[in-house]
Formats: structure tokens, sequence, C-alpha cells
């Protein structure tokens, strides 16, 4: 059955004009399909993934947007699923290879998804252990011949069984020919065919640059066949990540506090001398910042209640001093 088809359609039944005593039903389908269809593929796995995969999934669920890397989420788990069942039926089932590119600006959830897709992987049976093993251009690449190879296995085997995650991936293109980060992206493609399926290589990094190094190196698109763009976020989705971090320090931001956020960011990403903007990072800055006023004021106060000990108000946002 065809997604839209489960999705419920509203009816609405109207008279018609040409023969007074026949009624028309119009089927008027919502215009928000593609969310609803996520939403109905999230109640499936929810409804028919072991118990795990579903407390790894609502990990990733919890998160605000970031339709891409969710979707990815359910469509391996479906062919998980589906090859489960083909086995039954003694058909093929393909070895799917699982290395992926996540392109987005600073602070958009790349490193936090990976260490989710990490634990799903492994409540799904992809990975043995799960874990992930953060490096950068410096932990792969060495200062004289043969030690770029040397470091980058010692990585390769600190992420057997887990996710080798390689922050600013594009850096390792830096410096030309003779450069040994063109070496370290050689030992890590070979240790890729090598041990197919014992580990899973992300490469992360801001989207023109990711773009520019899959490019100069035509090899790679091809062995990295899940790429997932990571946007930025809107102004609302901003404000749900403030609302679900403050939630989280079990603080809560006063209706004025959270309007004073609102009209700053919607100046902020306006403003066209805006270079860079770190996102859902920024707003955990400016949170901080603003725990930490929120003590300076409650220093005065010797009889606090609880609500003065959660309450986040207007005058705590200190917006000038947070880079964006
Ligand atoms: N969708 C989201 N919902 C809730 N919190 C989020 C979301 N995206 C990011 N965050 C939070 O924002 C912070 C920054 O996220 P993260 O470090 O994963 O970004 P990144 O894309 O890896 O950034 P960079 O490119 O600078 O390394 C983290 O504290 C993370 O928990
Ligand atoms: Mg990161």
């Amino acid at each position: 059955m065809k997604q839209s088809a489960i999705v419920p359609s509203k009816a609405i039944m109207t008279e018609s004009t040409e023969s007074p005593n026949r009624i028309q039903v119009v089927f008027h389908h919502p215009a928000s399909q593609p969310v609803k269809e996520t939403d109905a593929l999230v109640d499936t796995v929810r409804s028919t993934a072991p118990d795990q995969v579903k407390v790894a999934i609502n990990e990733l669920e919890k998160m605000i947007g970031l339709g891409e890397a969710k979707r990815v989420m359910y469509e391996i788990y479906a062919l998980l699923r589906t090859n489960r069942e083909r086995l039954k039926h003694q058909l093929r089932t393909d070895q799917q290879v699982y290395h992926m590119v996540f392109k987005g600006s600073p602070g958009t959830g790349k490193t936090t998804v990976a260490r989710i897709f990490g634990k799903i992987l492994k409540e799904m049976g992809i990975l043995s252990k799960g874990h992930l093993i953060e490096a950068e251009r410096a932990d792969l690449v060495g200062e004289y011949i043969g030690h770029t190879a040397q470091k980058t296995r010692d990585l390769i085997k600190k992420a057997m069984g887990g996710i080798l995650f390689v922050d600013e991936a594009y850096s390792l293109a830096r410096g030309g020919e003779k450069d040994f980060g063109k070496e370290a992206v050689d030992c890590l493609t070979k240790a890729m065919e090598d041990h197919k399926n014992d580990f899973i290589c992300i490469l992360a990094g801001y989207t023109e640059e990711m773009e520019e190094f899959l490019q100069i190196n035509p090899g790679l698109p091809s062995r990295f066949p899940i790429q997932i763009h990571f946007e930025d976020y809107q102004v609302e989705e901003l404000l749900e990540i403030a609302e679900m971090m403050v939630l989280e320090k079990e603080y809560l931001l006063s209706p004025p506090a959270k309007e004073k956020i609102r009209t700053h960011l919607h100046k902020l990403l306006q403003d066209p001398f805006l270079v860079s903007f770190s996102n859902a990072r920024y707003i955990r800055n400016v949170l901080e910042k603003a725990v930490r006023a929120q003590a300076m004021r409650l220093l005065k106060n010797n009889q606090l209640t609880r609500d003065d000990l959660m309450i986040l108000r207007a005058e705590d946002i200190m917006l000038g001093t947070v880079r964006p």
C-alpha cells in the first residue's frame, strides 16, 4: 500500500448544484504530505521495532528537525526487516555499504547525530559496539613518510565495531598533491574495502567545502553512498531547541525571555554581515550564559523558591556577549 493511502484524508460533503438531491464527496488530501509520511514511518518503526531499537530511535526522534537524518535511519531499519523476511523465503540479501557524508553548517547536529547513529546501528545489529571515534586531520596525517599510514591504521583499529567520524574531512585535501592528507584518504578508502562491514566511516564538514572535497576525489562519492544534508535551523526550530535544552537542565524560560531570544534571532539571521552562525551551539552558549546570569541575580535573594531557581527571565538573557 502506498504511504499516501494511509494518510487520513478529510472528506468534505457538499450539495451538488446540478442535481439538488445528490451529495458530492470531495476528498481533500492535506498539503503537508511529506511530514505525514514521515510520521507514519516513525509509527510503523515504533510499533514493530524491538525495545532497544525503539529507545535508540527515540533519542534521534527527540531532536528538533533533522528530517534527512531521521529518514535514513528508517530506511536502514526497513531494509533490515525486509532482508530478514527475504531470508525466510530463501531470497538473496545483498550486504549494504553504510559509509556516510554529513554536510552542514556549524552546530547543526552532525556530531550528535553520528553518536546516536552509532547507538541505533548497534541495536539494529549492524555494528558490534556502536562507539564513536572522533578524528580530525591531525589525528590522521603524519609528519614523515609512512607515519600517515600508521596513524590512520591505528585509528581504524580503535573504530572497529563502531563509527570513525572524521570532522572537517575536507581539510585532508589541503596542501595539494605532496601533502600527506591525500595518503590518509587513500589509506582510509583501502581500509574501508578491507573491513567493509566492521566499521562505518562518516566524513563530516561544512557543505561547500565537503562538496568541493568530493569533487576533487572522484573515487569517494561511490564509497560513501549515504549523504545527509544538515539544514540550518529556522528561528522557531532554534526556540524549540532552546526549550528542550532548558528542560534538560531543569530550568524554564519565562515567556518574555523566550520572546527576547526570538526577536534577537530574527534580527541576527537577517544581518547581511553575519558570516558564520553556530546554530544550536549558539543557543547552548546563550543559555549557559543565562544560567550564570540568573545565579548572579539570585545571589541578592536569601529566600529562594523552586520557581526562582528554575525560571530564566528576560534580564538573564545577555545576547551581545555571546559569539554567533
Ligand atoms: N536538532 C537538535 N535538537 C537539539 N539539540 C541540538 C540539535 N542539533 C544540535 N543540537 C545541540 O547543539 C550542539 C551542537 O551540536 P553538534 O556538536 O552536534 O553540531 P555539529 O554540526 O557537529 O557542529 P560542528 O560542525 O561545529 O562540529 C550540541 O549541544 C547538540 O546537542
Ligand atoms: Mg561537530
